[in-house]
């Protein structure tokens, strides 16, 4: 229709393209999911980004929407499809499909919904993006995390779960405000299972090297013990408060996410407490994958940390592990 308006240029047709869009797949456009999709979309993460979920309208309408806003950002093709069609060979594909979390639900009590949705969606994801990295958002994270390194076959370092990346965020966030302190200059984490059992690492929490736990820090009244517990508390807690008052969490997933494919993208070796396989790590022998400080690249998880924990914080991180590996058990995979 616009035939008149353009030339081909003569060698068009005959070049190469040796340039690959960046390509990235969510599956799932719920709350999550589009939270995601806003967020890398106006933070230029991708080339094209395809957005699957089985709620066909639902989705077109979400494509067009942000479809429209596009001439107010850097441009990137976003459309409806899977990873069977316009999402053959993405580079990242990004899971947050399955049944949410319900009030006074916990994360856990999704599982067996979840696996018998994943079951469908991992087989195709191997088949059309056998290259991909996975990453995986829905929960019960750790076991989904676990549950598509199972059903897809990749290396483990090809699989990873956003794990404990929010609730470090959640930590720094909380302890940046009570410490009135930009929150990327508070180092600390939560590893272990993004649930209940999740462990905060107060002993390496610090600001500029000075310990946070142990009163070193002075620029701002020291937090006294009872304090520190109710931060934990308050971080823990998050996700059953938000969805009490308005019945999911998204917008501090998205960005969790999002920088999460920077850092693959871009190859930033970055740390970040995803969900990743470990293996002998921490004196941890079940097989698993549970959330740990790991350098993320181009590769997915290059490498675990070797973060040194006190003896009270292992004792957590196991139990934690041993939560995890017991529904993990359950499962038949
Ligand atoms: C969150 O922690 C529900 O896992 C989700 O916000």
């Amino acid at each position: 229709m616009f035939e008149g308006l353009f030339n081909l240029h003569p060698d068009a047709e005959n070049l190469e393209n040796t340039i690959k869009p960046r390509k990235g797949v969510i599956i799932g456009a719920g709350q999550v999911g589009m939270a995601c999709a806003y967020s890398m979309l106006i933070q230029d993460c991708f080339d094209e980004l395809i957005l699957q979920d089985i709620a066909t309208e639902k989705v077109e309408g979400e494509v067009m929407d942000l479809l429209h806003g596009i001439p107010f950002i850097s441009p990137t093709r976003v459309q409806a499809g899977s990873v069977a069609d316009v999402g053959r060979d993405a580079d990242i594909v990004i899971i947050t499909a399955g049944a949410s979390q319900r009030e006074g639900e916990t994360r856990l009590d999704l599982l067996h919904r979840n696996v018998k949705i994943f079951r469908g969606l991992i087989g195709d994801v191997v088949k059309y993006c056998p290259n991909a990295i996975l990453l995986i958002v829905a929960n019960p994270v750790d076991i989904m995390t676990y549950v598509s390194l199972k059903l897809s076959g990749f290396p483990s370092s090809r699989v990873l779960g956003s794990g404990t990346v929010l609730d470090t965020a959640r930590f720094r966030a909380l302890l940046a405000n009570r410490l009135d302190i930009d929150p990327r200059s508070v180092h600390a984490y939560i590893v272990g299972e993004h649930g209940d059992s999740e462990v905060p690492v107060w002993s390496t929490a610090n600001v500029a090297g000075m310990k946070i736990c142990d009163g070193d820090w002075s620029g701002s009244p020291a937090c006294d013990l009872e304090e520190l517990n109710d931060i934990f508390k308050q971080v823990k807690n998050a996700a059953y408060e938000i969805i009490k008052r308005k019945g999911y969490t998204s917008y501090a997933i998205g960005l969790a996410v999002t920088e999460i494919v920077k850092a693959i993208l871009r190859n930033q070796n970055r740390i970040f407490t995803v969900s990743t396989r470990v293996d002998q790590m921490y004196g941890l022998s079940e097989d698993l994958c549970i959330s740990l400080p790991s350098i993320v690249n181009r590769e997915g998880v290059m490498k675990v940390m070797n973060l040194s924990l006190a003896e009270n914080e292992e004792k957590l991180l196991h139990k934690s592990a041993q939560t995890l590996r017991e529904y993990i058990d359950q499962l038949d995979l």
